[in-house]
């Protein structure tokens, strides 16, 4: 297919190391491949993917899209690798890199763990960052910017409502600052005690009937273990932040509902509102795919 180049990347390792034009160009080059566009590498890639902590979205929408550009993936397996003997995620990476794989996707939970990694003079393979502790997760941002870029066309003057535990949410951190650069506005309703002062300079807390009446995209998030030190039960958690029939029927009828996943039903989320008509989060899944291809053609043509 005749296109332009796509901007070509090294890491691809934070929300905030990518500028909007390379966000847009992204978000097109994903929708292209969504439209059945394909690329072929002149010469054979490799990538690994290595996940620290568990993922079934992350790592299989990788698989999915190395596969798809005809990727020759190698399989890593933490529990059978020299990681379980103590070798460190730097040296398995030099070992990796000296292999010859060209990318390298990880997820560790260690916030900034990439950092050694990019700097380091023998590393030569590139990183892509498929969630840092409670750091960034810039893939799932990348999709989820596609996400509300296919049902909007623009993020200026989006209303975006973030609900639940942000705090301990990567996702939710690189999405706020991703989308305030954007040009969206962003609205915060969770408990008081994870209201941060950091956070203020994305968006502003409100009350959960402003975000709902408000907001053209609805992005719920995980109760995360915190929760629970938090207090809350599963039951109490769906009671105070949950999307409930009732406070679903509160939304704009032209606003969506998005989640990183995975969801807990009936805990943040009404069970059969995870796949009604405004639910984008079968969609977010398969645009993970689409995006994820064009991330790996960014990072390795
Ligand atoms: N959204 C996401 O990263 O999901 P997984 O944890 O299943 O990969």
């Amino acid at each position: 297919m005749n296109r332009r180049n796509l901007q070509k990347i090294e890491h691809f390792v934070s929300i905030d190391t990518l500028d909007k034009n390379y966000i847009t160009e992204l978000i097109h080059r994903a929708l292209l491949y969504k439209a059945g566009s394909s690329y072929h590498f002149l010469e054979p890639k490799f990538v690994t993917t290595l996940f620290l902590e568990g993922s079934t979205r992350a790592r299989y929408s990788f698989d999915m899209a190395q596969k798809k550009l005809g990727i020759k993936s190698l399989d890593f397996d933490v529990k059978s690798s020299q990681i379980e003997n103590g070798e460190t995620l730097y040296d398995t990476v030099l070992t990796l890199s000296a292999l010859g794989v060209d990318a390298v996707v990880i997820r560790s939970y260690e916030e900034k763990y990439y950092e050694e990694l990019i700097n380091s003079q023998g590393i030569t393979c590139s990183i892509i960052n498929a969630g840092d502790g409670l750091g960034e997760h810039p893939i799932q941002t990348m999709t989820d910017l596609m996400t509300i870029y296919e049902s909007f066309g623009t993020f200026e003057g989006i209303v975006i409502g973030i609900v639940g535990d942000m705090v301990h949410s990567r996702a939710a951190h690189s999405n706020m600052r991703a989308l305030k650069r954007l040009g969206a506005t962003l609205l915060f309703y969770g408990d008081a005690t994870w209201t941060v002062d950091e956070f203020k300079q994305y968006g502003k807390y409100v009350t959960f009937e402003e975000v709902l009446e408000t907001a053209d995209v609805l992005m719920v998030h995980r109760m995360q273990t915190e929760a629970y030190h938090a207090g809350y039960s599963e039951t109490e958690y769906f009671s105070k932040f949950g999307i409930t029939k009732e406070r679903y029927e509160k939304m704009k009828d032209t606003s969506i509902i998005m989640h990183p996943g995975p969801v807990k039903r009936n805990v943040e989320l009404a069970s059969e509102l995870l796949e009604c008509e405004r639910s984008r989060i079968t969609t977010q899944i398969q645009n993970g795919v689409y995006m994820n291809m064009a991330i790996l053609e960014s990072v390795l043509a």
